[in-house]
């Protein structure tokens, strides 16, 4: 076999064999297939694309290179959640406790962020002493007895997507539907889960600029998932504003602690979105009955206090001073706030784009991966999409300690802010859910 003429028949829009994709992951992992090779592949996959049935023989190829989580010892079904990557999603943070708290069982491996969107690491860090750096065995013991564990994703598992992601980043070839799929679902399964409830966010600042794009996504990583015996199931929300009030690492700590606390309404598509989440997750893992049943136990771990207190076990077994649960202010310790003004009128739309992008020249996230992090600086959001603003009153709130970048990110605050005359409709943050009937 010869990796030129697997190229040049995806090239000419023909279907790669089981055989070609394995030879063609393998000898990357291995460095018999040159980085200019899979470049080459990647491109004629995002041009020519693939079919289901070579999208799960890539899938699997990739979970294949590398090591596979065993927690057979931990008897529940294990249930993870992935979002496409969000402003203002601190939606691990919040359901993953809860779920644990109504007895179901979260086992997640988390990114970090990278551009204008966040990452759980990153958040989980704010926290002094916390380390989400664990072996297999710390995982599963640590799953096993709180119910739930959120690490970092370790380098032996699905080394070719951890490559291809590399090479894909600086070739132009991201924006592939079947290159999607296929890595965020090699991860998920390498990882263990049982049970995979996915986010797939549509929207200008998304991987998926419209609905229809998002959807076809979603039935990709659904049908992966289900071909592979896994419970999944996708829910399709919007990027035209951030998720939560709170952007940036330590600011969306203290928000997340703030939810499990009571101290966010149920109504914000914060809460709606984490509970809708946390019930799925509790129902494809048969924990809950059905609706009614995990709607009972959501409210019974929220109102108790016992979902809070999970995240506060979770992130005290990951090394973390969790003094910052009972002085929110730790977390966001800032030299400076600047308040933002962007006019009146009722808001149209608060671009997450926009909004991620001016936390990060806060200090908040990186350009490149070698960056260094300040935990403690965001932003704060006061308005969203539907409310009215007057001229005296403030949009957001910046969190600074470095001056010289306040004028840059508020004026990307200020651009970010859409506004309108007349009243606007405020819809569902769910637009759709996409699951097997
Ligand atoms: N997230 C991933 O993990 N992989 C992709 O290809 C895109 C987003
Ligand atoms: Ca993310």
């Amino acid at each position: 076999m010869r990796t030129v003429d697997i190229i040049s028949k995806k090239r000419n829009g023909g279907a790669n064999t089981e055989a070609e994709i394995k030879f063609l992951t393998d000898g990357f992992v291995s460095g018999a297939v040159a980085d200019y090779q899979m470049s080459a592949w990647l491109m004629a996959v995002c041009l020519k694309g693939m079919n289901h049935e070579e999208t799960q023989i890539l899938t699997r190829a990739m979970i294949d290179s590398g090591e596979v989580l065993d927690l057979s010892t931990i008897k529940c079904k294990k249930a993870d959640k992935h979002s496409t990557g969000g402003v203002g999603d601190t939606t691990t943070l919040i359901l993953a406790p809860l779920v644990a708290a109504c007895g179901g069982c979260v086992a997640k491996l988390s990114g970090r962020g990278l551009g204008a969107t966040g990452g759980t690491i990153d958040k989980l860090e704010s926290i002094k002493g916390l380390s989400t750096e664990c072996d297999g065995q710390f995982f599963e013991k640590t799953v096993g007895e709180l119910g739930l564990c959120v690490a970092s994703q370790s380098a032996s598992l699905v080394p070719a997507d951890k490559l291809m992601y590399a090479l894909r980043d600086v070739t132009a070839t991201v924006d592939s539907i079947p290159l999607i799929a296929s890595s965020i679902m090699s991860k998920k399964i390498a990882a263990g889960a049982d049970v995979i409830v996915l986010d797939v966010k549509f929207g200008n600042g998304a991987f998926m600029k419209t609905v229809e794009e998002a959807e076809a996504l979603a039935w990709e990583m659904v049908n992966i998932g289900h071909r592979m015996g896994r419970e999944t199931m996708a829910i399709l929300t919007n990027m035209n504003e951030p998720l939560g009030m709170a952007i940036g690492n330590g600011l969306e700590v203290r928000e997340a602690i703030d939810a499990l606390s009571l101290r966010v309404g149920n109504d914000t598509p914060l809460m709606q979105v984490s509970t809708f989440i946390a019930k799925q997750m509790l129902m494809l893992s048969g924990v809950a009955g059905d609706g009614a049943e995990a709607d009972a136990l959501v409210g019974e771990a929220l109102h108790s206090g016992r979902a809070l207190e999970k995240l506060r076990s979770m992130c005290a077994a990951l090394g973390g001073d969790t003094s910052c649960f009972d002085n929110l202010d730790e977390l966001v310790n800032v030299k400076k706030h600047i308040p933002v003004y962007c006019g009146e009128g009722y808001i149209k739309q608060v671009d997450a784009l926009s909004i991620g992008n001016a936390a990060c020249i806060l200090g908040a996230g990186r350009q490149k991966k070698t960056d260094k992090i300040d935990h403690a600086v965001g932003l704060m959001l006061h308005k969203r999409v539907g409310d009215h603003v007057k001229n005296n009153e403030p949009v957001a709130t910046l969190y600074v300690n470095d001056e010289t970048k306040a004028e840059e990110a508020a004026n990307l605050v200020k651009t970010a802010f859409v506004l309108s005359n007349e009243e606007i409709e405020v819809k569902s943050p769910i637009y759709k859910i996409v699951r097997k009937v």
